[in-house]
């Protein structure tokens, strides 16, 4: 078993960290955020998540999982360094390397001098090339060490928000990027107990995987959208058309779903970090940029929906029921809701917001926007609903919410209700 180190406590580094402590490993994680700290060590999942808690109160029982905020005590002595930290969009979309940067000056610092071939992991989203150019220098300036007396490894992270732990223990593939066979190794080893296949290839091809993913991904989201809107204009029901084409095994069902588009921590800042990257080396991705674009239109839609109901939505009363950027999180990241809003107040709408989970200020921006706990003081005396995260809670809205509104028009983003079994009286408009 391996004595790791983990830099970051995000979703990513507790779930990895959580992960290899379940399986063995002796695992010190390094967090600057105290707050963090004090949370994951007092057994408290900082994030919304199914069984991080309970997994990590296990593992902090076990004694083989710790968290601190200070560097040495995490770094100092370890054989393999993970490094988790964000990598968030500067506003020109391209990636900021600031956390990259002071991650690997610390793991830098904390293996100065070592003999023993300590091997480090970029598991964050990078541009291909930042492992290389940024982590590998940065490393061997602050250690002292030349470049062959430490190995180096990219190892990108697939998790999904809400079920972090189980996608970190169960992935469809681990990816295992290195240029040298040594560190990918000893990487290998260090995930022997998982059951995933291990795939082996270059450093830049694995940070280039993760970005093709999620470019993938977006794009299959963005498909399903065109289509549904191109079926609308039919008059033809989308998500017949689209269950045809899933059962296709080429294609398959999954991210086939129309709705208000894609959002989150990933999807679209990755897609603006890969474009960006690659304007900058003289290729323009046409389609990336067009699905991005789409993206942005997708949400107006939505809005557009509704005012053709109302006929124009100036000093309309709207409840937006959803903030969070999916069902089962507290995470805004470039949640759908912020265009919408934005969409809303510009013609002239006022909103009152609901979410079980997220709450109109971590959106981090001065938004006119009243967020309310009951979903029902969300539809009173509204004009109209737009569902725009799937919550259990609005699968289950029943007669007695919708007669709490003025005029019952709900334009549902994310097919959570069954427009099929609604009472009688409401309006129902969804996105295909
Ligand atoms: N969240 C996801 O669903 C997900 C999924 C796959 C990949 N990723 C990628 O993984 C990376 C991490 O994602 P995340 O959501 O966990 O990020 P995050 O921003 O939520 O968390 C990163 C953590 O690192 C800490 N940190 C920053 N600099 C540090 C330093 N020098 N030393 C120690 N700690 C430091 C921050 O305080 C923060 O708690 C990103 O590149 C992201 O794109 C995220």
């Amino acid at each position: 078993m391996a004595r790791i180190s983990i830099v970051g406590l995000g979703r990513v580094g507790l779930a990895t960290g959580v992960a290899f402590a379940k399986l063995g490993h002796e695992v010190a994680c390094y967090e600057v955020d105290a707050s963090k700290v004090d949370a994951v060590r007092g057994g408290r999942s900082p994030y919304r998540e199914k069984i991080l808690g309970e997994e990590l109160r296990k593992v902090l029982k076990k004694g083989n999982f710790r968290a601190t905020d200070n560097a040495g005590d995490a770094l100092v002595g370890s054989e393999c360094y993970f490094i988790c930290v964000g990598t968030p969009p500067l506003d020109d979309g391209s990636m900021d390397t600031r956390f990259m940067t002071d991650a690997s000056k610390g793991v830098g610092r904390a293996i100065k001098g070592r003999k023993d071939f300590p091997v480090i992991t970029v598991k964050s989203t990078v541009v291909p090339g930042t492992t290389e150019k940024l982590v590998a220098p940065m490393l061997a300036k602050e250690s002292g060490l030349s470049h062959d007396a430490f190995g180096l490894c990219m190892n990108p992270e697939f998790l999904r928000e809400g079920t972090a732990l189980e996608d970190t223990l169960k992935p469809d593939r681990i990816i295992i990027g290195s240029n040298e066979k040594r560190p990918g190794d000893v990487l290998e080893q260090v995930y022997s107990r998982f059951e995933s296949v291990k795939w082996r290839c270059d450093i830049k091809t694995a940070e280039m995987v993760k970005y093709a993913t999620n470019s993938f991904l977006a794009t299959k989201v963005t498909f399903a959208n065109e289509i549904a809107n191109v079926c609308a204009s039919f008059g033809l029901d989308s998500d017949k058309v689209l269950e045809g084409i899933g059962l296709d095994s080429r294609i398959n069902p999954k991210f086939l779903v129309p709705g208000a588009g894609f959002g989150g921590p990933c999807l679209p800042k990755d897609m603006k970090a890969i474009i960006s990257a690659s304007k900058s080396l003289g290729y323009k991705p046409l389609l990336l940029e067009a699905v991005l674009e789409f993206n942005e239109r997708q949400a107006a839609r939505v809005v557009d929906m509704l005012e053709r109901e109302l006929s124009s939505l100036d000093g309309k009363r709207i409840a937006l029921l959803g903030l969070a950027f999916k069902a089962e999180t507290d995470d805004v990241r470039d949640s759908r809701a912020l265009p919408i809003i934005h969409e809303l107040l510009r013609r002239g709408a006022t909103i009152v917001a609901h979410d079980p989970a997220a709450t109109i200020a971590a959106f981090g921006t001065d938004l006119a926007v009243k967020q309310v706990s009951g979903i029902r003081d969300a539809l009173e005396n509204v004009d109209g609903c737009i569902i725009q995260t799937s919550w259990r809670e609005y699968k289950e809205l029943d007669k007695e919410d919708f007669a709490m509104m003025k005029h019952q028009i709900i334009v549902d983003g994310r097919r959570t209700l069954d427009g099929k079994k609604l009472p009688k009286g409401v309006i129902y408009r969804r996105i295909g």
